[in-house]
């Protein structure tokens, strides 16, 4: 990634410690993007497929080590500056978004006690953040705060964790301290991402291979509905029970299936009956055809089939529509407009829904139009001005 584009996120964060903290020698900045999920949306804690890729804007953050065991967070775009001392490290939540930062940093130490690695690395830091990713858009920018908050702190310790290990404590910390029981995509996206290439990931046994985004000719386009995600989290943690309950279901026939993503289509017909409950079986349908699609949208991208790509997306939208029930007006009339567009070959929800963003496949010549008629077609229905940013695909979290 060029270093230009993260000229403007260096000079905020560096500016902002020198005002909040008084000096900015000795100060080192670290780097974490936000991602786009392409496809396989709600699979990854199901242990199926997914395939993200990271974008250039996220998030930036200056760091520099203290020696009295203080941690102090600041946020340019956020008020309160939060101070938590190295053995008290607990989630408040008034503390608001520095309850990221705060679970990282409680899972770095859970590391070093448990690996054995010795004690007192982690002698306290002055932290602040400033990110372009919008917040509560579905673009993950909490993984974001994570990952460069992991990054930083290790470094700052002396430490080189690999950055696997970044990826899966950040999701610890989402999970065990935030309290939000999300899977493991975002972290991974935001942690391995690679500038121009799109991720394959199996999410039970972590395996994962690059996959170049050739998509000459087009863009991915990113809109985001501004719709604020309200209730998300216990919604999301809601559909998660739900796909266990289906699993428990499904094991009472093949008692040897370890997870949803193990399950292939034919499988799935075969045992549906198995569950009774209609909302869970639906939740089912669409998590195992959902990973179907993950697969059959890598080969169409291998063979070049752009439009058997775009026809999935399509397919992935309407089925967390109708079957895992995420998306909500916004997002549909998002969908709805954008199928409108002549150019526009594929078109979906992306992330967790519940609002946030839709990411849109379109011909490089239409880009204008879709802004356009998208623009005005979603403001008319639903008083909502959306944005779009054209998506470049950068690279995972970095010291710059
Ligand atoms: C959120 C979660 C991810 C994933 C997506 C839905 O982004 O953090 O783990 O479950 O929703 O695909």
């Amino acid at each position: 990634m060029s270093g230009e584009q993260h000229i403007q996120g260096q000079n905020e964060v560096t500016q902002g410690f020198e005002r909040f903290f008084g000096k900015s020698d000795g100060v080192r900045v670290f780097f974490a993007p936000g991602r786009v999920n392409l496809i396989g949306e709600h699979t990854d804690y199901n242990g199926g497929y997914v395939f993200p890729a990271a974008l250039t804007f996220g998030t930036y953050v200056a760091v520099a080590p203290r020696q009295d065991g203080q941690y102090r967070f600041r946020s340019l775009q956020f008020e309160a500056q939060v101070d938590t001392p190295v053995d008290q490290v607990e989630y408040r939540k008034e503390d608001d978004w520095a309850n990221y930062p705060k679970g990282v940093l409680a899972q770095l130490l859970e590391l070093q006690r448990t690996s054995g690695d010795g004690q007192g690395a982690y002698t306290g830091a002055d932290l602040v953040y400033w990110g372009n990713v919008p917040n509560g858009a579905g673009l993950s920018s909490s993984a974001s705060i994570e990952l460069a908050t992991a990054l930083a702190l290790s470094t700052l310790a002396g430490l080189k964790v690999p950055m696997l290990e970044l990826v899966k404590l950040s999701q610890r910390a989402e999970n065990r301290f935030v309290g939000v029981n999300c899977g493991i995509m975002d972290q991974f996206a935001v942690g391995m991402g690679r500038q121009g290439q799109a991720m394959m990931l199996k999410c039970d046994t972590l395996d994962y291979n690059y996959v170049p985004l050739d998509i000459d000719g087009y863009k991915l386009i990113i809109t985001n509905t501004n719709k604020r995600r309200g209730l998300a989290d216990s919604k999301y943690n809601e559909r998660r029970s739900q796909c266990e309950a289906g699993l428990a279901g499904i094991q009472e026939r093949l008692p040897g299936l370890s997870s949803l993503g193990e399950l292939s289509v034919q499988e799935w017909e075969r045992v549906k009956d198995a569950i009774t409950d209609p909302v869970v079986a639906n939740r089912v349908e669409h998590v195992v055809r959902e990973d179907d699609r993950v697969l059959r949208a890598k080969s169409s991208l291998d063979a070049g089939d752009l439009a058997t790509f775009g026809e999935l997306m399509n397919q992935s939208h309407e089925s967390l529509r109708d079957l895992y029930e995420v998306t909500g007006f916004e997002l549909d009339t998002l969908y709805a407009v954008a199928r409108e567009v002549d150019g526009c070959i594929g078109t979906r929800m992306t992330g967790a829904g519940f609002g946030g963003c839709n990411v849109s496949l379109v011909r490089e010549d239409a880009v204008d139009a879709f802004r356009q008629t998208v623009g005005e077609r979603y403001t008319a229905r639903t008083g909502l001005v959306p944005s779009f940013y054209v998506c470049d695909i950068g690279d995972g979290a970095i010291e710059i």
